[in-house]
């Protein structure tokens, strides 16, 4: 297995592309279930997850050629309507071909995907969606197995909003009889962007955004070519980067408007933020503040740019709160933080940052996504050489991030072991 390796103190400087959003990708890939010729995607990251969901719709019989950031998905070959363990056990997010098995094979069979390092996650409301729209469901020998003739339109409450579910049920209704809502429905660009392709392979659905979304069944569905929306989470772990190396970064192929909590609190720390159509630079000319963040579902502050909004936080002057209110278990890098030499102290779903850390480099790990890119961030100003291991999970969301940072300035290179 690979390690990155940084060795801290350099300013950051520059351009950087935005690739195209992983948590879009995912389920747009997923809806190519739901027609029976080749969908075409552009702008598709080149990254550990995606790998995974095209092994899922391959292994379903489905027909996937992948040229560059270009993937053309041919489900007319759908021949299989089980996911297996072996593949699911990768990546969670594979629960989303359930809701698109369903509404086209008329059954499902996906192994349960079982929680991870940040929470228990579980899938309850899925389940409960697929029921109200008429799916029997099992749950046996670790996979649930969900029929259904033709799923029927209801009124579907999310007890907690879910984006994954948001989608799931989404994908489901499509294709049902009848007119299905969605209430407390997630509002994040990843579910628009499914709900834009969907309405453009012929699926009627109105309010994706708002909290609640109609849809009224339709009977086929017919392949689309569509573009992914640019990676939000990226595009703020670099803004972070810039603001904490007191850099002048500038990202191209992003959305600003999808970045505004971000933007606002890196504002609030003290970056200077210029935002043009298509970019955002960011300008780390002034000493950084504390701030406070309480993580909640969008427009609100994003759980996924948490824990990098924590390490901008080591260098801030003063005391930091963060509130994280989305996942039980999700401040794994806490610990990793505090061997580099940060002054966190959690208590429950609250970490408080005592700021102006001198960190300093070690090795260190992590197993989520989100807190190993952390850890590089904090290696960017970490004196001395840190050296991330399990890079795996790196891999699985941030396409080509050393390159990326070393493009910017950054003394990072990639090992392996
Ligand atoms: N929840 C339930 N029951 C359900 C579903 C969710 O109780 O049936 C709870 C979860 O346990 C959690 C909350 O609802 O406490 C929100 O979870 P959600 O379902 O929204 O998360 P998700 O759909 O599994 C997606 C992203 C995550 C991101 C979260 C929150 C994808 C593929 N994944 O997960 O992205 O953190 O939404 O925004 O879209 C990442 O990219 O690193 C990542 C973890």
């Amino acid at each position: 297995m690979d390690k990155i390796v940084v060795e801290g103190g350099r300013r950051l400087e520059g351009k950087v592309a935005i690739s195209g959003a992983k948590n879009a990708a995912l389920p747009i890939l997923a809806s190519s279930l739901l027609t029976d010729g080749p969908c075409r995607y552009t702008n598709v990251p080149d990254l550990r997850d995606i790998h995974s969901i095209i092994e899922l719709l391959q292994s379903l019989g489905v027909h996937v050629e992948r040229d560059g950031q270009t993937v053309v998905v041919n489900a007319s070959s759908l021949s299989s309507s089980e996911a297996l363990y072996e593949i699911v056990r990768k990546m969670r997010a594979s629960i989303l071909v359930l809701g698109p098995l369903l509404a086209r094979m008329q059954h499902a069979r996906v192994s349960l995907p079982g929680g991870c390092a940040i929470g228990a996650r579980p899938i309850n409301l899925h389940l409960k969606g697929l029921a109200l729209l008429g799916a029997e469901i099992d749950l046996e020998h670790g996979y649930v197995e969900a029929r259904a003739a033709r799923l029927k339109g209801a009124e579907i409450y999310f007890d907690t909003v879910s984006v994954t579910g948001t989608e799931n049920l989404l994908m489901a209704a499509v294709l049902a009889e009848g007119v299905t809502i969605l209430r407390n429905a997630a509002r994040e660009p990843e579910v628009v962007a499914l709900a834009d392709v969907l309405r453009r392979m012929g699926a009627k659905i109105e309010g994706a955004g708002t909290a609640n979304i109609t849809v009224t069944g339709v009977d086929r569905l017919h392949p689309v070519e569509a573009d992914i929306i640019p990676d939000r989470i990226e595009a703020g772990t670099f803004m972070v980067a810039a603001a904490l190396t007191a850099g002048d970064v500038t990202l191209t192929d992003c959305e600003p408007d999808h970045l505004g909590a971000v933007t606002d609190k890196l504002a609030q720390a003290g970056a200077g933020i210029e935002q043009a159509p298509g970019s955002i630079r960011v300008l780390g000319d002034r000493p950084l503040a504390g701030l406070d963040i309480r993580t909640q579902t969008y427009p609100g502050f994003p759980t996924d740019m948490q824990a990098q909004f924590m390490v901008l936080m080591t260098m801030a002057a003063g005391q930091s709160i963060i509130t994280e209110t989305i996942f039980e278990n999700r401040f794994i890098h806490v610990s990793e933080l505090k061997r580099l030499g940060a002054d966190i102290v959690v208590s429950g779903e609250t970490a408080v940052i005592r700021g102006r850390a001198s960190l300093s480099g070690a090795p260190v790990m992590a197993t989520d996504l989100r807190a190993s890119a952390s850890l590089v961030l904090a290696g960017l100003v970490a004196e001395g050489v840190t050296e991330i291991n399990r890079v795996y999970h790196l891999d699985r969301g941030y396409e080509r991030i050393e390159a990326k940072l070393q493009q910017l300035g950054a003394s990072i290179w990639r090992e392996k072991i």
